[in-house]
């Protein structure tokens, strides 16, 4: 961006009880990510909230997952969006990351909620749709948790790389906390935000300059950085105004 930063009058009120730091995918350094020992990881190390990733399967259940392919995380052939939640969650989602995590399973968004209310986690839902699904998966995962999200915890954040997903999501249910999540911030990252009435945005901390910080913040917005595991590079964010760091290990 070249001039001075545009002047957004400070317009955005967002939400006090966001902590600084959230376990991303649960505490994906320790266990595996986006499974139930990843939570309980988090809360046992001090976390209270955690972020992780939604995609339907091929019959249409929300499932914690961060690729659109089976490969990495459990070594099978195929697809989340092409593969039937039954199969999904007969598959050994663990291993890859050592073998005392052998038979942790991807679990359901609803295993997840209940993992949560268990372990007091509040949580960053990111909808992750596979190419194709954007609206479906938006309308799904919004529908899924104005139903079923846990009374005790506090309110989620919704949050999407998928403008489709988001918008979907929103007009679904209009009352859950969204926010735009971003690799780069865009110019007209305000009307963004304000086609879902998000109070923050989620962007790449390596792609965050400190004059786009200082414009989003100055609107009163939150910026919010992922993937963030080093203590000098998360003093310099927050110096920079930024209110929350999703990392995969306490930054040291
Ligand atoms: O939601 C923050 C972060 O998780 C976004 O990136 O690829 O890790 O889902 P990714
Ligand atoms: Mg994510």
């Amino acid at each position: 961006m070249s001039g001075p930063p545009r002047f957004h009058p400070r317009r955005f009120r967002p939400r006090a009880d966001v902590p600084r730091l959230i376990a991303h995918r649960g505490l994906s350094a320790e266990a595996p990510e986006n499974t139930l020992p990843a939570f309980e990881a988090a809360a046992a190390a001090g976390f209270t909230w955690v972020e992780f990733d939604v995609m339907l399967s091929a019959d249409g259940v929300a499932m914690v997952i961060h690729d659109e392919s089976l490969k990495r995380t459990t070594g099978a052939k195929g697809r989340v969006s092409e593969t039937a939640a039954a199969d999904l969650q007969r598959l050994d989602a663990g291993s890859w990351f050592g073998s005392q995590f052998v038979g942790a399973r991807i679990p359901t968004l609803a295993e997840t909620l209940a993992a949560l209310t268990r372990l007091g986690l509040g949580a960053n839902v990111e909808i992750k749709p596979a190419k194709g699904h954007e609206e479906e998966t938006g309308e799904t995962v919004a529908a899924q948790l104005a139903a079923d999200w846990p009374k005790s915890l506090p309110p989620p954040v919704v949050s999407s790389f998928s403008e489709a997903a988001l918008r979907a999501a929103h007009s679904t249910h209009p009352a859950h906390d969204y926010a735009p999540l971003f690799e780069r911030i865009p110019d007209d990252w305000a009307a963004r935000m304000q086609a879902v009435g998000a109070t923050a945005l989620h962007c790449n901390a390596k792609r965050l300059t400190k004059r786009r910080a200082e414009e989003v913040t100055q609107s009163g917005a939150a910026v919010r950085c992922y993937t963030v595991n080093e203590a000098a590079q998360s003093a310099t964010l927050y110096s920079q105004g930024v209110s929350t760091l999703f990392c995969d290990r306490r930054p040291d």
